[in-house]
């Protein structure tokens, strides 16, 4: 609510009644104008020639309105007075000022049962939105009694965003049994990655239904790789600086494709908050630094994956035919103990953006 307003020369200054205070300039709100002549509202697309917009323009009158909710301002350039919603400004505050994200950054003793959901309850609206706000907290869920098949990962990938095509394929499927030599089936344990280091937009789900395990052994294992890094940030910030710098290079060769990409295991936004964690040692190319460089680096990736193979920070389940373990694989490192048996997933990966974009709708972000 808008407690008080003032018209300096530049900006517009607005007290608020839970006593913060914020400045908005005049170009940018002229610039966020939403009358008809400047914004077009029904694509939700900016309309006005922001460039041709004379600096120097001015408020002639402003007022609050609306028991505080919301302003009139009238233009220097504009005959008609413009209104902004005070949840315009509030959403528009500085940095600072903003709400801090609520993630539930966590090792293997913070979890409990919270992260279990039903698949009956999931495709209900409200169950969705919850199902979705565990899933942004926790950067996993483990959705139970689906049907094995994979009609139920397509479902619930569409509940989300859409299937994203890969080098997989969309919808895939695989099978690790005794009588295949490949190393794709491989049975050993396969420590804490993320997957698609080698993409430039790196998968942001990552959906794994279990249809079928007669088999000891084969838990799933979840780190959070948040949580790596905020362990190596109180405690070793050289090797945390670090991470957040090296560009790693990730590569896949093979089925007629070259693919690389690299980045920090650690990436930071420009306001230095870790936005991805990406860290799959299997498929690290050769890249080459200062030997000194070089020396720092393997050193911090040992510290990293010393923490990320330790089961204190290790939730390990073995999943039943009817879980589907869905998580974020910008945040969390997935990998799957040793095991011998036949075991049979299905799965497919989503797009970040669509997985944050079913957040904005559903007031989670
Ligand atoms: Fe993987």
């Amino acid at each position: 609510m808008i407690k008080n307003i003032k018209i300096l020369q530049d900006k517009l200054k607005i007290d608020f009644s839970n006593n913060t205070e914020e400045s908005f300039l005049n170009i940018w709100l002229r610039d966020h104008a939403k009358d008809d002549d400047s914004w077009d509202s029904r694509s939700n697309q900016r309309k006005i020639f922001t460039a041709k917009l004379d600096p120097k323009l001015y408020i002639k009158k402003a007022e609050i309105k609306d028991h505080g909710n919301s302003i009139d301002i009238l233009w220097s350039d504009l005959n008609k007075s413009i209104n902004y919603s005070s949840e315009f400004f509030t959403e528009n505050l500085t940095k600072s000022k903003k709400k801090q994200n609520n993630l539930k950054i966590w090792a293997s003793n913070d979890l409990d049962e919270n992260i279990y959901t039903n698949f009956n309850d999931v495709i209900t609206e409200d169950g969705y939105k919850s199902f979705l706000k565990k899933l942004y907290e926790y950067g996993f869920v483990v959705i139970q009694n689906c049907k094995t098949e994979m009609s139920s990962v397509e479902k619930i990938a569409k509940k989300i965003g859409y299937v994203r095509e890969s080098i997989f394929g969309g919808l895939w499927s695989f099978e690790s049994n005794e009588d295949k030599a490949d190393s794709a089936y491989t049975q050993e344990e396969l420590r804490p990655h993320t997957d698609s280091t080698y993409s430039n937009d790196a998968p942001g789900l990552q959906l794994l239904l279990c249809c079928n395990y007669k088999a000891t052994g084969g838990e799933s294992i979840m780190v959070d790789g948040f949580k790596i890094a905020e362990k190596i940030k109180n405690e070793k910030k050289e090797i945390y600086d670090l991470l957040t710098k090296v560009e790693v290079t990730g590569q896949y060769i093979g089925d007629g494709v070259f693919l690389e990409a690299k980045r920090p295991i650690l990436k930071l936004n420009s306001d230095q908050q870790l936005t991805q964690v990406s860290f799959n040692n299997y498929d690290r190319a050769p890249f080459v630094m200062s030997e000194d460089k070089t020396k720092k680096f393997y050193h911090a990736i040992r510290e990293f994956d010393l923490i990320a193979n330790n089961k204190k920070y290790q939730w390990r389940r073995v999943l039943r035919p009817g879980d589907l373990l869905i998580f974020n694989n910008w945040r969390i490192l997935h990998g799957r103990g040793s095991f011998s048996g036949d075991r049979k997933m299905s799965g497919c990966y989503i797009n970040k953006e669509d997985f944050d974009s079913s957040c904005r709708i559903h007031k989670i972000i």
